[in-house]
Order: C-alpha cells, then structure tokens, then sequence
C-alpha cells in the first residue's frame, strides 16, 4: 500500500449538525494542502447519506467513506442489522469490523467478526479486523484462508484506546510482526490514542493509523493529517 491509511472513526458521536459543521471546517482546514494519505471518514451509520452526499459535492483527496460495522448475515429478516445490501449507494469502502467495543459491548465472538469480513468481502468493501495481542491467532483461525489475506488488520491495545496512553511504537513493531506471521503481508495499522504528535512515529512503521478521539475535532484531525503525510 502506499498512501498510508488514515481512518476516523467516530463512533457513536456527532448530531447530523455536528457532522455538517465537521465536513466545512475540515475542508476549509485543509484548503489546498496536499497530503499523502487515503482518508476514510467513518460515521455512525444514520449519517452516511450527508457524508458521502457531501463529499460527492464537495471531493475531498483521497477521502473516502467507511462505516464502524457491518452486519455479519445477508440482508433479509435480521431485524436491527445494517446489511452491506443496506450500504449500497453510499460508496463505503472500508468497514471496521471486531472493535474491541463491539467484542466488549456486544459480545462479539471471532466467528461473528470472520462472518462480518464474509459479508463486507462479497459487497466490494475492504474489511479493518480490529484486534488485540491475545487473540490475533484466534481470530486468524475463524478467518477462511482467502478473506485473511484481503483483510487490512488493525493492532489496538485495549489500554491505549481513549486514554492517552499509546502504546511505545517499539513494542506496536512487536506486535506488527507477530500480526504478519499469522495473516501474511496485508496492511497493518494502528489504534489507541493516535494524535498529531504522535502519528509520523507510526506511520513510519505502519501502514496507516485508527483515529477516535482525534477524529472528532476537525481541526485536530486535519493537523494529524498534516502531521503524518
Ligand atoms: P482513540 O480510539 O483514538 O480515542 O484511542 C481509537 C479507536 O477506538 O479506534
């Protein structure tokens, strides 16, 4: 990969307002700057449709749209579930699947994220396995052989996600090369606690980075960015 992934994430943030405020100053923030990175905004779900409206309107570089999860069955009587049926149309690119959130909150097993990648494969959209050091090979296992290998994997350590604490770029190097060993040579990035300051470490060993907190700020966003690539 050679643009350097740069997702936000903002999960279960931002009013329809907030989201259209977000868009503006982002876009004014950045101006002409040029970056080198692919960016992938991904909004909860019920803001898809001014996302990526907006950015057909308004084409940002290299900014595409992803979404934070996908549902791991086809569409049909699966009442609650956002299908990747349900996300034609909004040219959605990349789909977080297994956040350390989602397994917390709502008991996600390995087997209902390899039935997610199944899911976000067969519409075209890139699956991101989010996972921890404890279970890369377990959740390697529940991947079929050939999905794995299309997958982009994000590392995120529980402890750096949302507390400031991010995890010392040595031992995310560790952990990359034990992510490599089980999946191959798919992308790998990284999650927990990402900012400005730290990012150009990252991306020097990476293939891009998970944003939460720093997302949400447009402003801060924009100067990650600026700062990475
Ligand atoms: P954070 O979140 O940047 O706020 O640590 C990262 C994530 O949960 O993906």
């Amino acid at each position: 990969m050679d643009r350097k992934l740069i997702i936000a994430n903002w999960k279960s943030h931002k009013s329809e307002a907030e989201a259209l405020q977000w868009l503006e100053h982002y876009r004014q923030q950045l101006g002409a700057k040029r970056h080198h990175a692919r960016v992938v905004l991904s909004p909860a779900f019920s803001l898809l449709p001014l996302v990526s409206s907006f950015l057909e309107d308004h084409p940002l570089p290299e900014t595409v749209v992803g979404v934070q999860d996908i549902s791991p069955f086809p569409a049909g009587a699966y009442t609650g579930a956002v299908s990747s049926l349900n996300l034609k149309g909004f040219a959605v690119e990349y789909a977080l699947v297994g956040h350390s959130e989602r397994r917390r909150y709502f008991h996600e097993t390995h087997q209902d994220v390899a039935n997610k990648v199944d899911q976000a494969l067969l519409a075209g959209i890139t699956p991101v396995v989010c996972l921890d050091r404890d279970y890369i090979e377990a959740q390697a296992n529940a991947l079929d052989g050939a999905a794995l290998a299309q997958c982009v994997v994000a590392y995120e350590p529980l402890e750096a996600i949302g507390s400031g604490q991010f995890e010392p770029v040595a031992e995310v190097i560790s952990v990359r090369d034990q992510i490599r060993q089980v999946f191959g040579e798919v992308p790998i990035i990284y999650g927990g606690s990402v900012s400005a300051a730290n990012v150009a470490e990252y991306l020097e060993v990476l293939d891009g980075v998970l944003v939460g907190s720093a997302s949400l700020d447009a402003v801060k966003f924009a100067e990650l960015l600026l700062a990475g690539a």
